[in-house]
């Protein structure tokens, strides 16, 4: 077989056969494939597409390149919970404790701030001491004796998918929805868990910006998990803005503090609420929609939820005194109020700029080797739709540099729309998928 006989095949649109895909993502991942033979045919695939059972091949291939875990120290239902990618979304920190109050075994390999995107492992580190490399004896261990553990992916989970990734983020060829739902899909059938629940992210701070498509890459990767043998769910939820207020590792921390007790900002609630609905009822804990918002408001109203983040802290080595006073956080030299340039409506934002505000204020890298600054970041103080009085401000910005707030202010200011006439504030949840279907909400 001849990668250049593959990449052919594929820029001329024709699907490619199991023994094929298997032996692009084998080759690639073992070196004898160079990277500008990769580049050519993901290229390809971006033009030409991939047909569901090629997304198959590719997902399977991806996963078994390494490691698959199997989780079987755990006696109960194992859930994993995966986003796509957003601006402010800290639900990992919040659903997780939820679920895992009520029973579910919370079994979570989270990922790294990626360009714009913040990462759970990220802000899992800005407790001190807390430690994110477990190893998987230990991470079964305490997923089942405390119902928890969110950790890093470990080196050896789905390879290919790391090598092809950073490939394709260099490329221009991330956006493609069979290499996307591959990407995921592979990572979460490697870590191990019965039920997947996706959170599919759409509007102007995802990668899928259209509602059409993030329905259309929910439906796909969902397809992909119940073929795999795996319960997969998605719920499709809004980008268009960041999700809660505040943006940055510590920042974010501090706002799911808030969430578990009640807190945080409706449209940060009610995402939490229905994803962990969704991992109640795929674990079999409920057995309707409903009865798992209730459950999981009430984790919040008895403080469960709360608890058992502290707890989840404390097991891998974090202090759980900052989870009951989180003012213990250190905060950023210096913090900037940014007022609305006229008086109006909130109508627009381009949430990835956004994410590129709190990367240059230093809570994001710019390069791989970047370092952190886990107090950096931003708080909006209003969600489309809000009318702006231009004496009060609509965001405050947090850095350790005072050079890097006046670039940043610019960029924010030119990431906002105002209107002078009346705006609908936007729905948070748009679907849920499930292999029975769609259900627009
Ligand atoms: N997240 C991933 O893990 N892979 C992608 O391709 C996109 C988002």
């Amino acid at each position: 077989m001849r990668m250049y006989d593959c990449i052919q095949k594929k820029k001329h649109g024709e699907a490619l056969r199991k023994e094929e895909i298997e032996f692009i993502v084998n080759g690639y991942t073992n070196g004898t494939i160079p990277d500008y033979q990769m580049s050519a045919f993901l290229m390809a695939v971006c033009f030409e597409g991939m047909s569901e059972e090629e997304t198959l091949h590719l997902t399977m291939a991806m996963a078994h390149s390494g490691d698959m875990l199997t989780l079987s120290g755990i006696e109960k239902k194992t859930a994993d919970k995966h986003s796509t990618g957003g601006v402010g979304d800290k639900t990992t920190l919040i659903v997780g404790p939820m679920v895992a109050s009520l029973g579910v075994a919370v079994a979570k390999m989270s990922g790294r701030g990626l360009g714009h995107t913040g990462g759970t492992i990220d802000k899992l580190e800005s407790f001190p001491g807390f430690r994110v490399d477990l190893a998987e004896a230990e991470f079964e261990k305490q997923v089942q004796e405390l119902g928890i553990a969110v950790m890093g992916q470990t080196a050896n989970l789905a390879p290919a998918d790391k090598k092809i990734y950073a490939l394709r983020d260099v490329t221009a060829t991330v956006d493609q929805m069979a290499l996307i739902a591959s990407s995921i899909m592979s990572k979460k059938l490697a870590a191990g868990a019965d039920t997947i629940v996706l959170d599919v992210k759409t509007g102007s701070g995802a990668f899928m910006k259209t509602l059409e498509d993030s329905i259309a890459l929910a439906q796909e990767m969902v397809k992909l998990g119940n073929n795999a043998g795996r319960s997969t769910y998605a719920v499709v939820s809004d980008m268009n803005q960041p999700l809660g207020y505040a943006v940055g590792n510590i920042l974010e921390v501090k706002e799911a503090i808030d969430a578990l007790k009640g807190k945080a900002p409706a449209d940060l609630m009610e995402s939490c609420y229905v994803l962990a609905a969704q991992m109640l009822l795929g674990t079999g804990i409920v057995t309707d929609f409903e009865q798992g918002v209730a459950a999981a408001k009430q984790t919040i109203a008895d403080g469960s939820a709360l608890k058992k983040l502290a707890e989840m802290v404390e097991a891998q080595g974090g202090d759980p005194k900052y989870v009951y006073e989180p003012e213990r956080f250190p905060v950023a030299a210096y913090a900037k109020e940014i007022y609305p340039q006229s008086e109006g409506y909130l109508a627009s934002v381009q949430t990835e700029e956004i994410g590129m505000v709190s990367l240059v204020l230093g809570a994001g890298r710019e390069t791989k080797e970047s370092e952190i600054d886990m107090t950096a970041g931003l708080i909006m103080t209003a969600k489309i739709g809000d009318l702006l009085n231009p004496a009060e401000p609509m965001a405050v910005l947090y850095a350790n540099d005072e050079k890097k707030l006046l670039d940043a202010e610019k960029r924010f200011q030119k990431a906002i729309q105002i209107s002078k006439e009346p705006v609908q504030p936007l729905k948070h949840i748009y679907a849920t998928v499930s292999g029975e279907g769609v259900v627009m909400l």
